[in-house]
């Protein structure tokens, strides 16, 4: 059985790694040694990311990746990707490369608009309710006007706030739902902030209302909070050729490759099981762009699949057609990010990478990471319909296999040799390996 520990967060690291290696591990100074191995040698690089949240006791690897030849509307871009997943980088590559040479991804921000709530308990008469909103609407807006100042001078700001009548959900439940336009930052702490003075206005404003009774002056505000479901924050990728051009090395017969592929969508369209692995093969570009970028994918991941399930059934993100002899593939999904603010200007690969970007606004970051859904997704159904996934994702699961067997520098080359012209397979590997040493 292991202590509980007080006072651990006042604790200084040194004291809190010694801590968890004495307490959890047979062996503890090579605990220590492991998790110091990790540490930036640079002090205040290391200090830098100790401070981004609690604990910190050492950083967690994963490998920055970076995916060139992206022709997007027209422009050239390398895509940076933070993920552990051996094949996304490469398959990635491979897309953008293929559709280069096929007029390349064309990307459009549809929509740009976030959303916050003020969730609370109202128990009284309902006209009285939309009475007293439909006058006192104007004030939701001065009394924010501190903090909308800055973003106004961006172009942003408040967008809208309207009552809805949950009542039907809950009893006495109502809302302020507020729309916003955040521009180049993600905005979440602005958006917080304006809702939390809502709650503040709305529960002073109710308390001094001549025409409510004193239960009804009475509002109970239960929380102010934005929402990671923003369907109106859309962005659209799309690629589309003549059927003919699809031919290459895996394409013999590009009719036959185009109609297996749009039934490969479609299958995705109409069965869960299905559409939950094929988002997710979506969601490697996704992720892997949104962290390198600095931006929350925990919120990215949360509003993308609600809004794969905004009809009521899990489906497809991604949809594909053939008219007219042409092939067209494209996925919308809403995507919240921000270009300035939060990690962007700390962390300081995120700022790599913004860079490398050239810099984008928020709505050409949409269309990156849009683009980079799309072309994680074609080619996972291009191996899916073609060579099976096996093929591609073993060679490059094939290193990972070398490491686990540490393997020496000779055994290398033989054994990726060998396994240039023979199936993959951890145990063909591991086989060839202990012949090698026998
Ligand atoms: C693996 O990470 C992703 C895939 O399963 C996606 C798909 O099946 O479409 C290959």
């Amino acid at each position: 059985m292991n202590n509980a520990v007080t006072g651990f967060s006042k604790l200084s690291k040194e004291e809190k790694i010694n801590w968890i290696a004495n307490e959890y591990f047979s062996t503890p100074t090579e605990a220590i040694a492991l998790l110091k191995n990790y540490w930036n040698s640079d002090k205040k690089t290391q200090q830098l990311h100790d401070e981004f949240i609690e604990n910190t006791i050492t950083n967690f690897y994963i490998p920055l990746g970076i995916a060139p030849n992206f022709l997007i509307n027209g422009q050239y871009s390398t895509i940076p990707m933070a993920i552990e997943e051996s094949s996304v980088v490469a398959a990635a590559s491979k897309t953008a490369k293929f559709w280069s040479t096929r007029g390349g991804f064309k990307a459009t921000v549809i929509n740009t608009e976030k959303i916050g709530q003020v969730h609370f308990i109202y128990n009284g008469d309902v006209s009285k309710l939309n009475l007293f909103f439909a006058q006192t609407k104007a004030v939701f807006f001065t009394e924010t006007e501190s903090i909308t100042k800055n973003m106004q001078k961006r172009g942003g700001g408040i967008l809208d706030i309207v009552l809805n009548d949950k009542t039907d959900l809950l009893p006495n439940y109502f809302q302020l739902h507020a729309t916003f336009e955040t521009k180049d930052s993600m905005g979440a702490n602005f958006i917080n902030s304006c809702l939390e003075q809502f709650a503040k206005t709305l529960k002073e404003e109710a308390s001094t209302y001549e025409l409510f009774s004193e239960k009804e002056k009475d509002i109970h505000v239960v929380m102010s909070i934005l929402s990671n479901y923003v369907p109106n924050c859309l962005v659209r990728a799309e690629v589309s050729c003549p059927i003919e051009e699809l031919t290459e090395k895996h394409i013999q017969h590009p009719k036959e490759f185009a109609e297996k592929f749009v039934q490969a969508v479609q299958i995705a369209e109409v069965e869960p099981y299905r559409a939950v692995t094929h988002n997710k093969g979506i969601m490697n570009g996704i992720d892997a762009v949104v962290l390198a970028t600095g931006n929350d994918f925990r919120a990215v991941e949360a509003g993308i699949h609600a809004y794969a399930s905004r009809n009521g059934k899990y489906s497809s993100l991604s949809h594909a057609k053939i008219e007219n002899g042409i092939f067209t593939f494209w996925l919308e999904i809403p995507l919240a990010l921000g270009t300035i603010g939060g990690l962007t200007t700390l962390h300081p690969l995120v700022k790599f990478s913004l860079e490398m970007l050239k810099k984008p606004s928020a709505k050409e970051l949409m269309q990156i990471v849009a683009v980079a859904g799309l072309a994680q997704n074609f080619a996972a159904l291009r191996s899916l319909t073609t060579t099976g996934i096996q093929e591609g994702h073993m060679k490059m699961h094939l290193n990972n296999i070398i490491n686990q067997f540490e393997a020496t520098d000779k055994e290398r080359v033989l054994i990726r040799k060998h396994f240039k012209h023979h199936a993959v397979s951890h145990n063909a590997v591991v086989d060839f390996i202990e012949n090698l040493r026998k």
